[in-house]
C-alpha cells in the first residue's frame, strides 16, 4: 500500500500539505483512527463524506490542537464547556456548541451546532498544528462498520479512498470519544465513550441525561451501526451460548474476562477484567474475527458503569439487525 506511511515527522508534514491541499489524511487519535480533512474547506470535507459512503446528514467532529483554536468555531464557551476543556482535553470527549459562519454548513450537516475535540495523541496534534486549519474526521472505516484502531484496517477498507494513511500503531483506548451537547444549562449525553460520563459529571456538579430530541440525527441515534458482516450475539445467559453452538456450526465465543473450562472456539476481550482493556481490544478483535469464517459471534456483556457504558452501546449497535 503505497499510502500507508509510518507517522515520522517528516511523514505528518507531508500529511499536512494534503489537507492544506484538500486532501484526505487518515491519523491515528487516542480513541480510534480518523479521515481528515480541512474542516473549513467545503470541498475537502465533501470528500470524506464520499470515501466513507457516509450520509450527507451525518455531521463531523471538528479536531482542534488548543483550546483557544475552539473560538474562532463555536459563537460562544458555556462556562461548563471551559470547565470540562480544561480538566479533560485533550482527551475523549467531544463537546457540541453553537456553531459560527467559519464552519461550513457540510461540515455540521447544516446543524446551528459544532461538535469539537482536541485529541490526545501527539500525531494528531502535530497535524493538526502543521496543516493550520482545524480537520474534520469521522472515524476512518466505510459507514456503519467496525471502527478502525489499527492504520492497516484502515488501509484494509478505505484504501486508495485515502491519500495518506498514518501509521502509529494501535489505539490506546478503542472506543470514541463522549459526545457531550451543552445548552440552555443543560448537559445532554449524545453518546457514551472513552471518558466515562460519570467523570463528566462529577466536573460539572450535574446530571449528564441522555439526548432524546428529534431534530439531531447521529450515528449515536440509528440503531445498526459499528456492525460486522458476521452475525453478532449478546448472550444473556450460557444457555443461549449453548443454544448457538447446537444451531451453528463455527461459534466465536467473546469473553470479558478468561474464563476456564469453556469448550469451543473462544476469545479473551482482556486478560483481567479490566474495562479499559476491554474497550481497547473490542473493535480489533470484532474486526478480526469477522475475516475468519465464523457463523456467529457471540458476545458475554459486561456491568453497564464506567467505560461499560460505551463498550455495551456499541456491542448492542453492531448486534442489531
Ligand atoms: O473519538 C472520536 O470521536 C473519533 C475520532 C476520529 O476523533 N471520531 C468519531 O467520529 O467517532 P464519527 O463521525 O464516527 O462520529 C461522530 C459523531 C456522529 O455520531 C455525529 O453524528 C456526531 O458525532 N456529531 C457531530 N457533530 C454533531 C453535532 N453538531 N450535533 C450532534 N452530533 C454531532
Ligand atoms: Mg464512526
Amino acid at each position: 500500500m503505497r499510502n500507508l506511511l509510518p507517522a515520522t515527522e517528516e511523514n505528518i508534514r507531508l500529511a499536512a500539505s494534503v489537507i492544506r491541499e484538500g486532501g484526505l489524511v487518515a491519523f491515528p487519535t487516542e480513541t480510534v483512527y480518523g479521515l481528515g480533512a480541512d474542516a473549513l474547506n467545503p470541498r475537502a470535507v465533501a470528500k470524506i463524506y464520499e470515501a466513507k459512503g457516509r450520509p450527507r446528514f451525518d455531521p463531523l467532529i471538528v479536531h482542534v490542537a488548543s483550546r483557544e483554536e475552539v473560538l474562532r468555531l463555536v459563537e460562544e464557551v458555556p462556562e461548563e464547556a471551559r470547565i470540562l476543556m480544561e480538566r479533560f482535553w485533550p482527551g475523549p470527549l467531544t463537546l457540541v456548541l453553537p456553531r459560527r459562519d467559519t464552519v461550513p454548513p457540510i461540515t455540521t450537516a447544516g446543524l446551528p451546532t459544532v461538535a469539537v475535540r482536541m485529541p490526545a495523541h501527539p500525531v494528531a496534534l502535530k497535524l493538526i498544528r502543521y496543516s493550520g486549519v482545524p480537520i474534520a474526521a469521522p472515524s476512518a472505516n466505510p459507514f456503519g462498520y467496525v471502527s478502525p484502531t489499527t492504520a492497516r484496517q484502515v488501509a484494509e477498507t478505505l484504501g486508495d479512498r485515502v491519500d495518506v494513511i498514518l501509521d502509529a500503531g494501535r489505539t490506546r483506548i478503542g472506543v470514541e470519544s463522549t459526545i457531550v451537547m451543552l445548552t440552555e444549562g443543560k448537559a445532554y449525553l449524545l453518546r457514551p465513550g472513552g471518558l466515562p460520563v460519570e467523570e463528566i459529571e462529577r466536573a460539572i456538579g450535574k446530571e449528564v441525561r441522555p439526548y432524546s430530541g428529534g431534530e439531531v440525527l447521529s450515528p449515536g441515534t440509528l440503531k445498526r451501526h459499528y456492525s460486522p458482516r458476521t452475525r453478532l450475539v449478546i448472550l444473556k445467559s450460557w444457555e443461549d451460548y449453548y443454544r448457538l453452538r447446537g444451531r451453528y456450526r463455527r461459534v466465536l465465543l467473546l469473553l470479558p474476562s478468561p474464563a476456564y473450562g469453556v469448550e469451543g472456539e473462544v476469545r479473551f476481550l482482556s486478560e483481567s477484567g479490566d474495562l479499559g482493556e476491554v474497550a481497547a481490544n473490542l473493535f480489533s478483535i470484532l474486526y478480526e474475527a469477522d475475516r475468519s469464517g465464523y457463523d456467529v459471534i457471540a458476545v458475554m456483556p459486561v456491568p453497564e458503569e464506567g467505560l461499560g457504558r460505551a463498550i455495551m452501546n456499541r456491542l448492542r449497535k453492531a448486534a442489531a439487525r
